[in-house]
């Protein structure tokens, strides 16, 4: 079954509540943190992400799948982790060594997290064979990471059923959570190419109905 995870980055300021309940009703399977360092991506998300985060853990028991796009990947685990989130990822191109990726790894099962390790549009998928049997879920950006509302990059699409088949030749279980550009057009694709947990902000926040279209997503 595939799950909804609808990103909060773009939330209108000021209707943050509402929001975060009518998404709630709307039976989204998790928020989606964007945390964003201003180094690692061009915007500052950290302390708006660092607010949400404490709300919606007052607020909700729906699961927080922390996305860090951030270069100090250990602070970002350390900090987050506070909330007590289902997933965190970290990204692959923010890690200089294999021991640097470890460590994360490591630390997020520390935390009680489950392990998530993302990869930019330009990445290969081949570079994150080797971490796959320790994490349990990849995620495939869809776009350059950064911001919301772009457009998916559909070469993407090959990268998503690669990684689908490397995963079931080698009997893991992994899964696949694709993010940037999820709408109703994107999302049968990126579903019948193997992804599980498809990530949408802007599509789900500018429709009128939420519920409507995280049913259509999913279905
Ligand atoms: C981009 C973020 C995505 C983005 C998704 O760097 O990682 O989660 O907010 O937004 P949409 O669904 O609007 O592309
Ligand atoms: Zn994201």
């Amino acid at each position: 079954m595939v799950e909804i995870s609808t990103s909060i980055l773009s939330v209108e300021t000021g209707n943050e509540a509402e929001t975060f309940l009518l998404l709630e009703k709307s039976k989204t399977d998790y928020f989606h943190i964007d945390v964003m360092d201003g180094k690692f991506v061009k915007q500052d998300t950290y302390q708006k992400m660092i607010q949400y985060s404490n709300y919606i853990k007052r607020i909700s028991n729906l699961p927080l799948d922390v996305h860090l796009m951030v270069e100090d990947v250990e602070t970002g685990i350390e900090v987050f982790s506070a909330d007590e989130p289902n997933i965190i990822t970290f990204h692959l191109e923010a890690c200089k060594t294999k021991e640097d990726v470890i460590k994360n790894i490591n630390l997020i099962k520390e935390k009680g997290s489950r392990v998530g390790i993302a990869i930019k549009p330009e990445t290969p998928i081949e570079e994150i064979y080797q971490y796959l049997p320790y994490i349990h879920m990849c995620l495939i950006m869809t776009v350059e990471p950064g911001k919301g509302g772009q457009t998916l990059i559909t070469d993407m699409i090959k990268k998503i059923s690669t990684l689908k088949n490397y995963i079931e030749k080698n009997n893991l279980e992994i899964d696949i959570e694709v993010d940037g550009g999820i709408n109703l057009k994107t999302a049968p694709r990126v579903k019948s190419a193997g992804a599980n947990i498809l990530v949408a902000g802007t599509a789900i926040l500018m429709a009128s109905d939420y519920k409507v279209i995280i049913d259509e997503l999913k279905n």
